[in-house]
């Protein structure tokens, strides 16, 4: 959600923007712009706005041809909150000598505008951010530091902000407060940005800007200022994966090469917390305490991480026998938790960005729980607000629809789940070494699943042209069931439902027509013929039946249009697998659809508003 980019330095400024920008397009955004700079005597600062994709940006940046190499610059995609898709609306916002770009929303923007309005001034357009800007002008005198520091006590709510004050074209400015802002130097010059993928072509080495603190950019360095006007000196992190990781690599679409990461993905998480056979968290720094003298666990996340959490819910309950909950993030900050310090928060998330997760951990911190980050990207916000953190190793994940984060999330709640048994007593050092040998043997059948892609694309013939799908589970398919029908909706636009089968009965089986698909998971043996049943319940009112099961159950052909079967193995594993075809189902009725896959409307990546 809204990408920011700055650069200062010996290149082309507009086309390091612009290239930055594209990089960042899957955060999700619906406009572009860019301000940038040149030594023009007469116009030293240009801004150039549009709606939809970079490549108009571009496309309209071509028909402004620069003779003087543009030094600097400030970038942003914009997904729309306060005011329309309109360019008025796009960033950059000017006012006065203040030009920037913003991710997040400016809580009290409707009262300093009427305060603006008050002493004669009015924005042009309908955003919070020019009120921002507005703001930052307004306490202006030539000394950038203190204008910035001035606005921050003045605004409320979250910004990232890149802010370039055009009486001094050489520097580029960056401040954030809960949204996120990296920033790095190297030989090229000094760059800030949303996240580490818009930049990763120049350097692996960034830091992150602290809350509050504000940088200052220059060609030659970037020196960064903390609340009190003190230099401070930001810790380095270094990404592991280059730029290889952020790009298609020969696939059609980021989506299904990220599907064929995911055995590595999965090994890479989990073969470093292995240790003599057993899990081992000791190297994150996440003692074994962590998981004694607690009497309740709590999972909060949003979308595809959430479901990540019920499967760890299902896994820590059955060998640990501590309550779980599962609470959406959104909805757990207002509900008026039950949570103290004998309960663990464990905040699941591949961007570790989300907003709504971000608040629960804070609540959750303030309300005396231990908390616990489970994220994939290195650094960001949720991983440094959590006590403690185990990172996911997927490397990035560029679609929007998440995929390798999400099996890589399941790794880690089932290693979460023996760990927590094993320190609680309830689980052997032979049986943990035995599960955990088959978490890792089981990446061997998520393979196989994955050759098994044309038996699915072949079945989506039929999904494209549905108008509503239903997916059906019980257990830890119930699970798979709800994620499953989120990746359909997110990538194909078909509406479609998630039941737990045995609840079918009370109210959506009505909807089940004539050649209504049906996606059922039967991959638990002590439910598996309870949804046969619910499967011979909706073929019997004419429903199209697409069934998963384990290799070696004998399924009546007539139940079911096609009948999926997985390798063989441990039931417990199955997700592992059943997540694949999840996937693939919705990839592959996306593609016969013809829609983007990787940036499906009106979605984003990293949802850094609430
Ligand atoms: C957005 C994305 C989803 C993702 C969710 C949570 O809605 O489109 O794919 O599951 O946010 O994101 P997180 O980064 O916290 O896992």
């Amino acid at each position: 959600m809204c990408g920011i980019i700055g650069y200062i330095g010996s290149d082309d400024a507009r086309k390091i923007v612009t290239d930055g920008l594209l990089a960042l397009e899957y955060r999700g955004y619906d406009s572009a712009g860019i301000t940038y700079c040149t030594n023009d005597p007469s116009h030293p600062v240009k801004t150039v706005k549009t709606t939809g994709k970079v490549m108009n940006l571009i496309e309209k940046l071509n028909d402004h041809h620069e003779d003087l190499v543009p030094f600097s610059g400030i970038g942003h995609t914009r997904w729309a909150t306060h005011g329309g898709v309109t360019e008025t609306n796009s960033h950059p916002h000017s006012f006065g000598n203040v030009t920037l770009i913003h991710n997040g929303i400016i809580e009290n923007y409707r009262e300093l505008s009427d305060k603006f309005a008050g002493e004669g001034k009015f924005p042009v357009s309908q955003t919070d951010t020019e009120i921002a800007a507005m703001t930052i002008d307004s306490f202006y005198n030539g000394d950038a530091y203190e204008a910035i520091q001035k606005a921050s006590e003045v605004l409320d709510g979250s910004y990232a902000f890149c802010i370039i004050f055009s009486d001094r074209p050489d520097k580029i400015y960056a401040t954030r407060k809960n949204s996120p802002l990296i920033a790095a130097h190297c030989s090229k010059g000094s760059f800030v940005a949303s996240d580490i993928v818009a930049i990763i072509d120049y350097t692996k080495d960034y830091f992150i800007l602290p809350e509050n603190y504000i940088a200052e950019l220059t060609a030659d360095n970037i020196t960064v200022y903390d609340t009190s006007g003190n230099i401070f000196n930001p810790k380095t992190i270094h990404v592991d994966w280059d730029i290889a990781a952020a790009k298609k690599g020969g696939y059609e679409h980021f989506m299904l090469k990220e599907i064929h990461e995911q055995p590595d993905a999965v090994i890479n998480t989990v073969s470093p917390r292995i240790v003599d056979g057993l899990p081992d968290f000791s190297s994150d720094n996440v003692p074994d305490e962590l998981f004694r003298d607690i009497n309740r666990i709590v999972i909060t996340a949003c979308g595809t991480a959430m479901h990540a959490g019920m499967l760890g819910k299902y896994m820590i309950e059955k060998y640990a026998r501590i309550p779980v909950s599962v609470d959406i993030a959104s909805e757990f900050r207002y509900s008026d938790p039950i949570v103290d310090k004998h309960t663990l928060v464990i905040a699941i998330s591949q961007s570790g960005e989300t907003a709504d997760t971000l608040a629960a951990v804070k609540l959750a911190k303030t309300l005396g729980a231990k908390t616990l980050a489970v994220v994939n990207v290195k650094g960001s916000i949720i991983a440094l607000e959590s006590d403690h953190v185990l990172y996911t190793h997927a490397g990035p994940e560029i679609s929007v629809a998440s995929t390798k984060a999400y099996t890589v999330q399941l790794s880690l709640m089932y290693l979460i789940a023996y760990k927590t048994a094993m320190v609680n007593n309830l689980m052997s050092d032979e049986e943990a070494a035995a599960k955990t040998k088959s978490l890792t043997d089981s990446v061997r059948n998520m393979k196989k699943v994955i050759d098994m892609d044309e038996e699915l694309s072949y079945i989506t013939q039929k999904l494209k042209k549905a108008d509503n799908i239903f997916y059906l589970g019980r257990g830890l398919d119930y699970a798979i069931a709800c994620e499953g029908s989120l990746k359909l909706k997110e990538i194909s636009y078909i509406h479609s439902e998630a039941y737990a089968a045995g609840e079918l009965k009370h109210g959506t089986i009505s909807l089940i027509t004539d050649n209504i698909p049906v996606i059922a998971f039967a991959t638990q043996d002590n439910v598996y013929s309870k949804v046969i049943s619910n499967v011979v319940e909706v073929r019997s009112r004419g429903a199209y039946v697409i069934l998963i099961t384990k290799s070696g159950e004998h399924v009546d052909t007539t139940l079911c249009d096609h009948h999926i079967t997985l390798p063989q193995m441990d039931e417990e594993f199955t997700p592992f697998c059943t997540a694949v075809i999840l996937q693939y189902l919705a990839y592959f009725t996306a593609v016969r659809r013809d829609l983007n896959v990787d940036q499906p409307r009106n979605l984003a990546k990293s949802v850094t508003v609430e």
